[in-house]
């Protein structure tokens, strides 16, 4: 059994991990920390959990992380690079849900999340997780740096292309829709209901912190520098991320080709679905489900290829594929613990 410890497991993808680890065969979760609710039986906080885990939430305690197997952070960005150094140094590994460790270019990092970045040496060794692109790495790596929800479904949706140099990397664009739990769990007016119902906006239009994240994954695919515009909008769901992505063939032939290109890439991926040319996927589709599915398109005789790709931003945008990571590290079968499928209706 992996022993796994979960820093920050009273937000909400502290308790997505508590979820899918319940029924997960090969871990058993020893400690799950929460500075506010100390003390409290994890079930009073989330009854879904009744029965399933015994544990309370306690402090952070290094001491007590440093016993674990492996432990996920699920806290906000500047938490784990502080405490990831000393775990490191205890042997432990690590998967970070957080920003922390995802950019290679910390002077980026610092002007993005508004504060110098504290753990350079750990930044330079993490491997970026996204299993679909840095599987071989992923199962030697100590520190894994998951994947934020919109590039995970922007990125999936891009590689075929880029990885082919099928499109002008210099002109992409990725309008993305999330739901609320995206933003976590923290009291925000203007996260409630009142202010986000019978509503739909845009935001971080001039730019957004995901931004830098999908250029440097899609650069790595494309080989150069690549030009992504990027905004996310906000839609009046609880789960869910949806991805419209645009990208302009250079040679208006390949589009015969695309689909089987796209299902060539992805036939041994667990979890990535592609759906017939022409279909719509929608994020109910993969609720509560480690799937990306997604979908192409192209309106007439224009040279734009068009792909729909949908994700749960709390399962492969973020717990689900922590888990994923967690099963390669320990040379597990990638889909314990992530074989249900989703919540339908
Ligand atoms: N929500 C999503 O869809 C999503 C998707 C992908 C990635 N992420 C990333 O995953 C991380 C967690 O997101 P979330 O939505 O679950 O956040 P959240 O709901 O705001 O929860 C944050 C958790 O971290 C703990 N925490 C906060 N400050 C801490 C500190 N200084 N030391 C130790 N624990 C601390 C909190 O508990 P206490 O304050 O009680 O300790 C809480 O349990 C974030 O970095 C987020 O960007 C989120």
């Amino acid at each position: 059994m992996i022993k796994v410890g979960i820093v920050g497991g009273t937000g909400y993808t502290g308790v997505e991990l508590l979820r899918i680890l319940a029924v997960h065969p090969e871990a058993e979760v020893v400690c799950i920390t929460s500075r506010s609710e100390a003390g409290m039986p994890v079930a009073d906080m989330y009854p879904n959990l009744r029965g399933h885990v015994d544990l309370a939430f306690s402090e952070p305690d290094a001491s007590v992380l440093a016993g674990c197997d492996l432990v996920f952070f699920a806290t906000p960005h500047g938490v784990a690079m502080r405490m990831v150094p000393e775990l490191m140094a205890a042997g432990v590994r690590v998967v970070d849900l957080s920003a922390d460790f995802r950019l290679k270019d910390l002077d980026t990092w610092a002007d993005w999340y508004g504060m110098a970045h504290e753990s350079a040496e750990w930044a330079g060794k993490a491997v970026y997780g996204l299993p679909e692109v840095a599987r071989a790495a992923i199962r030697d790596a100590q520190l894994v740096a998951n994947p934020g929800c919109y590039p995970t479904a922007v990125q999936l949706g891009f590689l075929p292309l880029l990885e082919q140099g099928l499109v002008n990397p210099a002109r992409l664009i990725a309008d993305a829709k999330s739901g609320a739990s995206g933003a976590g769990r923290q009291g925000k007016i203007g996260m409630l209901h009142g202010e986000i119902g019978e509503s739909f906006k845009a935001y971080g239009a001039s730019g957004h912190r995901h931004l830098p994240e999908i250029r440097q994954g899609l650069s790595a695919a494309a080989g150069k520098g690549v030009g992504v515009t990027f905004v996310p909008h906000l839609v009046p769901m609880i789960r869910g991320i949806e991805a419209t992505l645009y990208a302009e063939l250079v040679d208006v032939a390949d589009f015969d080709r695309l689909q089987s290109l796209y299902e060539a890439r992805y036939e041994n991926e667990p979890f990535v679905d592609v759906m017939p040319f022409g279909s719509h996927p929608e994020t109910r589709s993969v609720r509560g489900a480690n799937h990306c599915r997604m979908a192409l398109h192209r309106q007439e005789n224009s040279n734009i290829v068009i792909v729909s790709s949908v994700i749960d931003n709390l399962v492969k945008g973020a717990a689900g594929q922590a888990v994923q990571n967690m099963n390669i590290m320990f040379g597990l079968d990638e889909r314990l613990g992530l074989s249900a499928p989703a919540l339908l209706p």
